[in-house]
């Protein structure tokens, strides 16, 4: 019997030109360089220039996923982007992002699960694929998240930053006996009564702006380590796999606080730990696709490695998918 699998075919990643850093934050907000470094990690962001918008970054992002899998456009029968800031309040980025590819084939939506986005994005496309609904997806996380920042609120706007990561998963049969590889299981989360620990005061049904990012840092930061471990063993269980068997953890990139203890309550070394939080900040949905993409290109994940994923976010959402690359 052969087994459908989601292969991952390439990876690529996109941050705006634009980079600023702590001290350059610290000219126009009440903050600091060690401040920030100390409580989250953060070094520096990058920022979308006016007139990029997230479709853009998503696209150059695909570009490079597509060139690292020595793909085209015209392979694509499925894009999933995974955003909170769209360019357009409808229609999805992803059909923008289907046209700036130039395909006119298959099927584009949106998912909106803000920092988990991503992950809940590869266990759709995953889904999708098993369902023979899709051949070979486009999984994208991108944000220009600047945009929905108070830039005078220091509790948040020293955290977030700009930027894409897209990820080509593959429809592959396993033949008998074949070792299992792809998404081997994703676990995903959600409890909708901690909406106002992180939201956004604004929307088209509200108050028809865009409004900014609020959040109560201690309470997210008090669930965060909790979420992302159960959601970690929950596919792990799901998979048969144990932490011991972890090549690597690519964790969503909020907070370097948050990361280590997740780590630490996984029992992980940190050498298996990819951050990257302290150049891109906190990109939100991009976040971990621009980690792998920087793992990748570094030569840490190889072929045959076993790679968690995981984010947790507004709403609260939270997720892991275990991939064996
Ligand atoms: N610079 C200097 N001082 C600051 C800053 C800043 N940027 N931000 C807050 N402060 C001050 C506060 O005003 C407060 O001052 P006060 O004591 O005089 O009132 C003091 O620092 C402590 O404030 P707290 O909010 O209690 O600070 P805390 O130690 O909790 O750290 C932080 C804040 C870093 C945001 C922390 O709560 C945290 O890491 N939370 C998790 C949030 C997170 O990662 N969010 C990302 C999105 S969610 C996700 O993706 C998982």
């Amino acid at each position: 019997m052969t087994r459908v699998r989601s292969i991952v075919r390439g990876v690529g990643g996109y941050l705006p030109q634009k980079v600023l850093t702590n001290a350059e934050l610290a000219k126009t907000v009440d903050t600091s360089d060690e401040w920030i470094q100390q409580r989250v990690g953060i070094k520096q962001r990058h920022i979308a220039a006016e007139g990029e918008f997230t479709s853009d970054l998503a696209v150059a992002a695909a570009r490079k996923a597509l060139d690292n899998a020595g793909l085209t456009p015209d392979d694509i029968d499925l894009i999933v982007v995974a955003t909170t800031t769209p360019d357009y309040t409808f229609p999805a980025a992803a059909t923008l992002v289907q046209m700036k590819l130039g395909i006119h084939h298959g099927l584009a939506f949106d998912i909106q699960a803000v920092c988990s986005g991503f992950v809940y994005a590869v266990a759709t496309a995953d889904s999708y694929i098993k369902n023979g609904l899709a051949n070979r997806a486009l999984v994208i996380g991108a944000e220009t998240f600047s945009r929905l920042l108070d830039w005078t609120d220091r509790g948040t706007c020293v955290l977030f930053g700009d930027g894409a990561g897209a990820m080509i998963l593959e429809k592959t049969e396993l033949a008998e006996g074949e070792p299992e590889r792809g998404v081997l299981a994703s676990a995903l989360r959600s409890d909708g009564r901690h909406w106002d620990k992180l939201y956004v005061d604004g929307g088209p049904s509200t108050t028809g702006t865009t409004g900014h990012v609020h959040m109560q840092g201690p309470e997210v930061f008090r669930h965060a380590v909790g979420k992302i471990t159960d959601v970690v063993y929950s596919a792990l269980e799901k998979s048969g796999y144990s932490v011991d068997d972890l090549d690597w953890f690519v964790p969503h990139q909020a907070n370097r606080r948050i990361i280590d203890g997740a780590g630490a309550k996984l029992g992980l070394p940190p050498e298996k730990v990819v951050i990257t939080v302290d150049r891109h900040a906190n990109t939100s949905a991009a976040s971990v696709p621009l980690a792998l993409s920087v793992a990748l290109a570094d030569g840490r994940i190889k072929p045959g490695d076993l790679v968690m994923l995981e984010a947790m976010g507004g709403g609260f959402t939270w997720g892991a998918s275990l991939i064996r690359w």
